[in-house]
């Protein structure tokens, strides 16, 4: 046998090591990253550079029918393709042809957008924030990074990180709120939901930051529009959460459709190389937004594609979003010596860099799992579910009318969010379908079958003026022992290009509403939007009210859950609610006004509606005196604040403690407060935990001017927790 053996490996032996000593070093995988990378780019040509540099998408008519077509219209070379289909099958055969029949056998970045879930939809990430449960926004991204990569994605769209504070901005919905502190932990908790330990693990994909920068301030809250955006408000509000993100691994960034105080996001110099790649060290690479390199013609930056494809690629954007500028002009600026050769092989190695992280070149192909066994698996059912429960948030309930007490024998249960299963999947549904969406109606039924009858009309449209169906809606109230009134927004009115210049709800809700006031029953308002509501007379009108936001497929159960009393509500809003839309923008961490006592507006408060950090429970939470380890602290000490907080009430309740610092006095005037550290948890009735927040006064107590550069300095403090506000002195 031994004779055997050694024949065998005298006689292959050579040609093992002769085949091993031939694959390209690119191709082997005990080579590290760096080195395979300097390896392929030697081999590349100018094009196959330039073609790396772009994402294309499919046409119109993206469907399974036209897949064939579509296979044979993907060059084998391209750098990206933004990935329709749920298919994993159609993705690896596209990704053969770039395997087999291309030149050097680069995979294809499949991109798509999974922002709130991908099959298993999820509640819209401003919802999400409302929970302040990170760990279970890690987790549901987690469920949506397996679902995308057994569909044959690598690379999601998100997290969308724009802190908003313009609710007329139809993409509140898709950020966390407005506070900056809070986008950036999100962000943190969504990158690594979707990438992972490590990239190459096969369930991970790559996460991507945006809209990197200042989007979110497109004036007026007009979609696509300018945004002017001051240094120090760049700094200080919308820069963070993309430093925590870059900081967290995110592998790439988004650039926006924004131009910030003239400079759009998609050429500006200073944001994508000086602060992103030489401050940062951000070693990804940043892709423009759908056509954004060739809207700089459009804001006036560029006179033609030719001169966009130039300032967005110097300033550092290295791959072009579907406009195909970058493959249309950039060999022709090379030849010009307009960029230079090192840019472009720089861009290439940033693309190559992820593609190799995230193993698609020894493992480009996806399992090809029937589609039962890639999607609503019970995990991902039960994130969905839980999520939307904490998402939740109860505005109102006047003499404790929730939950419902026993006696209750019928519900009404009326309005067009009753039984919609589209809406309540939100704006950036993903590839989610409504037939297997929970509406607020199969909830209940599941809830109340057998205890309670429910008693169903629609009243009305989202919209319009038919009012046809009041009357059926009066007699089913006049009929039921309580009425539960669902209204809210359509999909289609937040999310992207979905701005509106009002925030109120359109008067048929409201005159439905009011006709069943006139019924003399308990009112329950249920709200599903994707954005804070200026509620009007709504608010009058109900007794309660629950924000359900859009809860994505599994909302109907835990709002039944809510309304029954079996679930106790723990969401807070991370964004406030204006009293109406010409209060815009409002929000907690506003700089204080130079004349506080008479500021403002002459015909209405300068109050909103509810503020950021606004939401109720079924139980009640008392907090103990705040203690402080020290009222004087060192910039290099740290100071321990704690408070002890007792669960009061006869149930078991969440409670998420929020912990702010003021800077009354500083060298550049600091917002009235902002919130530094939160912590949410469970407590039993009668339960009482000690909450405690270790104050690093490099992280917690500076604040960045007007380039970035961290300012700590001497002077008072203030801690506020609940309504508790106590004093420190920073010294040296
Ligand atoms: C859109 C959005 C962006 C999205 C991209 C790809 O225009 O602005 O957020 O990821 O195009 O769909």
């Amino acid at each position: 046998m031994n004779k055997l053996i050694t024949g065998l490996f005298v006689f292959f032996g050579p040609m093992i090591l002769f085949a091993q000593k031939t694959i390209p070093i690119y191709k082997d995988k005990n080579v590290p990253i760096e080195k395979r990378i300097d390896d392929l780019l030697k081999r590349m040509t100018l094009e196959e550079k330039m073609l790396q540099t772009n994402q294309w998408t499919y046409g119109k008519n993206a469907n399974e029918n036209n897949i064939e077509s579509i296979q044979k219209g993907v060059r084998a070379e391209i750098g990206s393709l933004i990935y329709r289909s749920i298919n994993p099958v159609y993705r690896n055969q596209i990704m053969r042809k770039a395997m087999e029949e291309s030149r050097l056998g680069i995979p294809i970045l499949m991109g798509f957008d999974v922002i709130h879930g991908y099959r298993t939809v999820y509640p819209i990430p401003l919802a999400q924030a409302c929970s302040w449960n990170t760990d279970l926004v890690t987790k549901a991204c987690a469920v949506a990074a397996k679902e995308s990569r057994l569909s044959g994605v690598d690379w999601t769209f998100s997290p969308m990180v724009d802190v908003a504070r313009d609710p007329r901005w139809g993409r509140v919905a898709e950020g966390y709120g407005e506070d900056s502190y809070a986008n950036a932990v999100f962000c943190v908790a969504s990158v690594k939901g979707y990438q992972g330990k490590k990239l190459s693990d096969p369930f991970s994909i790559a996460a991507c930051l945006k809209h990197y920068v200042g989007y979110s301030l497109s004036e007026g809250g007009r979609d696509y529009h300018s945004s002017d955006v001051s240094p120090q408000t760049l700094w200080e509000t919308f820069m963070p959460p993309f430093q925590a993100g870059v900081k967290a691994g995110a592998a790439t960034l988004m650039s926006g459709f924004n131009d910030m105080s003239g400079v759009p996001a998609s050429a500006n110099h200073y944001t994508l190389t000086e602060v992103l790649k030489e401050r940062w060290k951000h070693d990804g690479f940043v892709v423009s937004d759908w056509g954004s390199v060739e809207n700089l013609i459009a804001q006036g930056l560029a006179k033609d594609r030719k001169e966009a494809g130039l300032k967005s690629f110097l300033a550092g954007v290295e791959m072009d979003m579907v406009d195909n500028v970058y493959v249309d002009f950039l060999p022709q600026l090379v030849k010009e010596k307009k960029i230079p050769v090192e840019k472009i092989d720089d861009a290439v190695r940033r693309i190559l860099r992820l593609k190799f992280k995230l193993g698609l070149f020894d493992n480009p192909y996806v399992q090809e799992l029937p589609e039962k066994e890639r999607y609503y698996q019970p995990e991902s059912m039960a994130v969905a579910q839980q999520l939307a429960e904490e998402s939740m948030v109860l505005l109102k309930n006047n003499n404790q009318v929730l939950p419902l007490s026993n006696d209750i024998r019928q519900i009404a249960l009326i309005g067009p969010m009753v039984k919609d299963s589209v809406n309540m999947m939100g704006s950036w549904e993903g590839q989610g379908i409504a037939s297997v969406v929970e509406t607020i109606m199969e909830g209940f039924e599941k809830e109340f079958s057998g205890k309670t009858t429910l008693n169903y009309a629609k009243g009305c449209g989202f919209e319009g003026t038919d009012e046809s169906g009041f009357g059926e809606a009066v007699q089913t109230a006049q009929k039921s022992d309580v009425v539960i009134v669902c209204l809210g927004e359509m999909k289609k009115w937040s999310g992207e290009n979905a701005s509106r210049s009002t925030i109120g709800l359109p008067a048929i809700q409201h005159r439905l509403l009011a006709e069943l006031k006139k019924t003399g029953k308990k009112i329950i308002l249920v709200l599903s939007n994707g954005r804070p509501i200026e509620l009007g007379d709504m608010e009058s009108l109900s007794d309660a009210i629950v924000e359900i936001w859009q809860p994505g497929i599994a909302g109907g159960t835990p709002l039944a859950g809510i309304i029954s009393g079996r679930l106790n509500p723990s969401g807070k809003l991370a964004i406030t609610f204006p009293l109406v839309t010409g209060q815009i923008p409002i929000y907690y961490n506003m700089r204080q006004s130079a004349r506080p006592k008479i500021g403002g507006y002459q015909d209405i408060s300068n109050e909103p509606k509810y503020w950021f950090g606004h939401g109720l429970s079924y139980t009640s939470f008392s907090y103990g005196n705040v203690k402080l380890s020290s009222d004087k602290l060192s910039k290099k000490s740290k100071l321990i604040a704690q408070v002890e907080v007792t669960n009061t009430g006869n149930r078991t309740g969440k409670e998420t403690v929020f912990w702010y610092v003021s800077d009354p006095v500083a060298s550049i005037s600091r917002p009235m407060k902002e919130l530094k550290y939160f912590e949410k948890s469970e407590l039993k009735a009668g339960e009482k935990k000690v909450f405690k927040f270790e104050i690093d006064p490099e992280r917690d107590l500076s604040f960045p001017d007007s380039n970035g550069m961290k300012r700590l300095e001497n002077g008072d403090f203030y801690l506020t927790i609940n309504h508790q506000r106590v004093k420190f002195e920073l010294i040296n």
